[in-house]
């Protein structure tokens, strides 16, 4: 063989070697990087991972301070503070789960079967060993998280007893029963004649000076000047007429006389109420009259009740019956 062939197969030889060599180095190069990628991605889901542990242990602590607060006799401020505490672990854990620890969208293609090389096989166990460790931190935060779920769930439901027993009917009924007396802030009886025309005392029912529902305005007003609703002409004795205290709108005391125009206004919107004619509102947002209590005299000249408001009392509420009265 000539030299000159030798030279030229040498140098095809040089060729093809520094090409596999090139190869090789570029492979070894992206297996780096991928790992490089691979390890900095474990330490950012193990980084969110304790993060989101932290929030949701510190949510269920706040959970469980809610409640013991709570029980110790409550504290506003702190309870708010504990709440918001309990919500923003449960919020900023889940929002760092979602960021962090979801896997991004795996899409797969179909292909023909391949041989499989052993640094994939490697590779394939390596991910296998990577699922079951998410799996078991996954199984971890679910259950922290339940937990903080749990926590703040059952500091919810204790205040519900801060709503109290069910008011039953206390807010159709006041004091005021069949025959029990009027008397005065001092609890002395009230005589039909102890008032002179256009005169106004605030009465509530014998025993029951303590009554703030009961409480009621008597006024006297000349008897031919009456121009009550049917049903009520009785209602009266000798001028003597008693409505509720109670503004029909916010639940002031109306306790303002005007004379001039026999009129019950109140002082906190201006509501007036026509004293001759059942209470009607005249004026003001007040959406209806001040109830009135039937009364009498009895034997001794006392005024007495004949039974309780025929509707009941003070501002309206969403069920509030229309109309209706506790009766006698
Ligand atoms: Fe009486 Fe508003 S409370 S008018």
């Amino acid at each position: 063989m000539s030299p000159k062939v030798t030279r030229r197969r040498l140098t095809i030889l040089g060729a093809l070697s520094a090409f596999a060599a090139a190869i090789g180095l570029r492979k070894l190069w992206r297996r780096g990087e991928e790992e490089l990628r691979i390890s900095e991605e474990k330490r950012r889901e193990q980084r969110a991972a304790a993060w989101i542990g932290f929030l949701f242990s510190i949510s269920i602590l706040a959970g469980i301070g809610l409640l013991i607060v709570y029980a110790l006799g409550g504290q506003v401020q702190l309870e708010g503070a504990l709440l918001g505490i309990s919500l923003g672990g449960i919020g900023l854990g889940l929002g760092l789960w979602g960021k962090y620890l979801f896997g991004e969208e795996i899409v797969t293609e179909e292909r023909e079967p391949l041989a499989t090389e052993a640094v994939a096989a490697t590779e394939t166990a390596d991910m296998i060993a990577e699922a079951e460790h998410q799996v078991t931190r996954r199984t971890f935060l679910t259950r922290l998280l339940l937990g903080a779920g749990g926590a703040f769930l059952v500091a919810m439901v204790f205040p519900l007893r801060s709503l109290g027993p069910s008011p039953g009917n206390a807010l159709l009924r006041t004091s005021w029963r069949k025959g029990l007396r009027l008397v005065d802030e001092n609890g002395v009886p009230v005589k039909a004649d102890r008032l002179v025309v256009d005169g106004v005392i605030t009465v509530f029912p014998e025993g029951h000076t303590d009554a703030e529902d009961s409480q009621a305005v008597l006024v006297k007003v000349d008897p031919n000047e009456l121009q009550l609703p049917p049903g009520r002409q009785d209602w009266a004795p000798q001028g003597n007429i008693c409505y509720s205290k109670i503004c029909t709108h916010a639940g002031c005391p109306v306790g303002l006389f005007v004379q001039a125009l026999k009129q019950l206004q109140c002082p906190c919107h201006q509501s007036a109420f026509d004293v001759l004619d059942g209470a009607q509102v005249v004026f003001g947002p007040a959406p209806r009259p001040l109830p009135q209590l039937p009364i009498e005299a009895d034997s001794e000249g006392f005024l007495v009740a004949q039974g309780d408001f025929p509707e009941p009392v003070g501002p309206g509420w969403w069920s509030r019956p229309s109309g209706e009265g506790a009766g006698p």
